[in-house]
């Protein structure tokens, strides 16, 4: 799927009435830079649509000299500057609200060499990650990080907010993947960190650093990706749950048979949108809760062995209870189509705007947690629509909120707000994260302290000052310097 891209409206030249637009024209010639008004709403928000955009303008660097251009300019003018990918982003990292400049990565989309020796690709950081994805398969190898905005978000993107998505258990999340990352610094500087090394053991690793900075510590413009063995042949099932207790047997059942690639859940709720949305329906009956789980088959001797025992995962499962109703794909196409209902439900629920909850814990710690959660939301939540799903495989969880019609916007949040707070108390209970994957930018920032300790965010700001000294890389996000 293509994560759709928000309505612009009709284009008009616009005057450059702004004295720091045309300054910085006139520093960096050839730089493409956009202020008609419908850009400026288009780059200026992500996929939150919590915040009004406002920024001053985009600019579009074409190459890497650019980006390092504009950073000069922006530090020697302190002009605040929002790195921008593909504003798929749902935690706010990429809104321009107060006249920041944003810094579009759109035109740096090149592949720029592939090493089979390696395994890597590098590219620039515009590039889509299905991009990313295509090239690599072109090479006989596979990119594993994977995710329903794949055909929108920029591989800068994900590494800014170390991405997760549905493969995770398998394949680890985006930092697992990130062989060397070429970063311009606040005030333009080139670092080249890692240069695809395997082994480096020479000091910090300012790579991992850049990885889930959020656009707070430099621009990434290229990345060298390491790539992963050719996707082995596998098949999808779809399992209808009788009760949300069984969730994690399910899940063991068939992590301790198969190899799983993926396993997911919804809720009923979940289902519902993604049906309104166009979705076909799985099954004859509607069931509370659902999983799907993606496991290799394997070719010849190997998948019909492979065939015996996921029979026998779905026999013990229905023996105990523990499933009502199954299906397994028999193709490509009938894979997709059950994983439309998953991939599909961030979509249909984006015209309520709803109020997005990503957290995560160990999975040891998932039965005592979700238990937890999941009273806490139905004592907390009786009249909203609460719309359950996530990776529970890796102990995240996706908890969307969706606004009664008849309830005011800020008191909506703020009755979320209210709910999170309590949320977060469960998490320290059980030693978990407030952001599993989408990131802190404005909307975890309030709870920033509920994951990391007031040494460690300390340290953070430390950090942030010494790569960033006039604070002007993303200001306000993650946290306030
Ligand atoms: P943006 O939204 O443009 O930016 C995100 C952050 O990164 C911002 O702080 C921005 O300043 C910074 N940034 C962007 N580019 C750069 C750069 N070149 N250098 C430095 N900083 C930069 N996320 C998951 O983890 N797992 C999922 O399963 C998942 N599914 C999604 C499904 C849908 C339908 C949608 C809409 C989003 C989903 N996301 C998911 C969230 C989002 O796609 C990811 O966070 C993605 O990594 C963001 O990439 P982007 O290019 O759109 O980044
Ligand atoms: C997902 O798992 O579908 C994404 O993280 C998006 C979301 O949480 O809405
Ligand atoms: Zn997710």
């Amino acid at each position: 799927m293509t994560a759709v891209r928000l309505a612009r409206r009709a284009r008009h030249v616009p005057p450059m009435t702004d004295s720091r637009v045309a300054s910085l024209q006139a520093a960096v010639p050839g730089l493409q830079i956009k202020t008609d008004p419908a850009d400026l709403e288009h780059y200026g928000r992500d996929w939150t649509r919590r915040w009004t955009p406002a920024p001053l303008a985009i600019a579009l660097p074409g190459s890497v000299a650019e980006v390092q251009a504009v950073m000069r300019w922006a530090n020697g003018h302190a002009v605040a500057v929002v790195p921008s990918g593909g504003r798929t982003g749902l935690s706010g990292g990429a809104v321009a609200a107060n006249g920041e400049l944003v810094v579009s990565t759109e035109r740096l989309r090149r592949v720029l060499g592939f090493d089979a020796v390696d395994r890597t690709l590098t590219v620039e950081a515009g590039i889509a990650l299905q991009a990313v994805q295509e090239a690599a398969a072109g090479h006989g190898l596979s990119y594993p990080v994977d995710f329903a905005a794949r055909g929108s978000c920029s591989i800068g993107g994900t590494i800014a907010t170390n991405a997760g998505g549905i493969r995770v258990i398998r394949h680890g999340n985006t930092r697992d993947w990130v062989a060397g990352v070429r970063v311009v610094t606040a005030t333009g500087e080139l670092l080249d960190l890692n240069r695809g090394l395997l082994k480096n053991s020479s000091g910090y690793d300012l790579r991992h650093l850049i990885v889930a900075s959020e656009g707070t510590l430099g621009i990434i413009v290229e990345a060298t990706l390491r790539l992963a063995p050719p996707a082995q042949p596998s098949n999808v099932m779809l399992l209808a749950l009788p009760s949300f207790a069984v969730v994690l047997d399910v899940f063991q059942a068939l992590r301790a048979r198969l190899q799983l690639e993926a396993f997911e859940c919804f809720s009923d709720r979940a289902l519902h949108h993604v049906l309104v949305h166009g979705a076909q329906a799985p099954f004859d009956a509607l069931h509370p809760y659902y999983a799907i789980a993606e496991f290799a088959t394997g070719g010849g001797v190997e998948a019909e062995a492979q065939e015996g025992r996921v029979l026998a995962a779905f026999e013990h499962c229905m023996e105990q209870g523990w499933i009502a109703d199954g299906v397994i794909s028999q193709s490509d196409a009938q894979a997709a189509q059950l994983w439309r209902l998953r991939e599909g439900i961030t979509e249909s629920l984006a015209p309520y705007v709803p109020y997005k909850n990503d957290v995560s814990v160990r999975i040891s710690a998932l039965p005592g947690f979700l238990a937890e959660t999941q009273a806490l939301l139905l004592a907390e939540y009786p009249e909203f629509d609460v719309v359950w799903f996530g990776h529970i495989g890796d102990g995240n969880l996706h908890i969307n909120v969706l606004k009664p019609v008849d309830m005011a916007q800020d008191a909506f949040v703020a009755r979320c707000e209210h709910v999170t707070r309590l949320l977060v108390d469960a998490l320290a209970r059980h030693g978990g994260s407030i952001s599993a994957e989408h990131g802190i930018g404005l909307v975890k920032k309030p709870y920033l302290s509920s994951t990391r300790s007031d040494a460690e965010i300390a340290l953070m700001r430390g950090i942030r000052r010494a790569m960033d000294p006039a604070g002007i890389l993303n200001p306000g996000k993650l946290f306030d310097r």
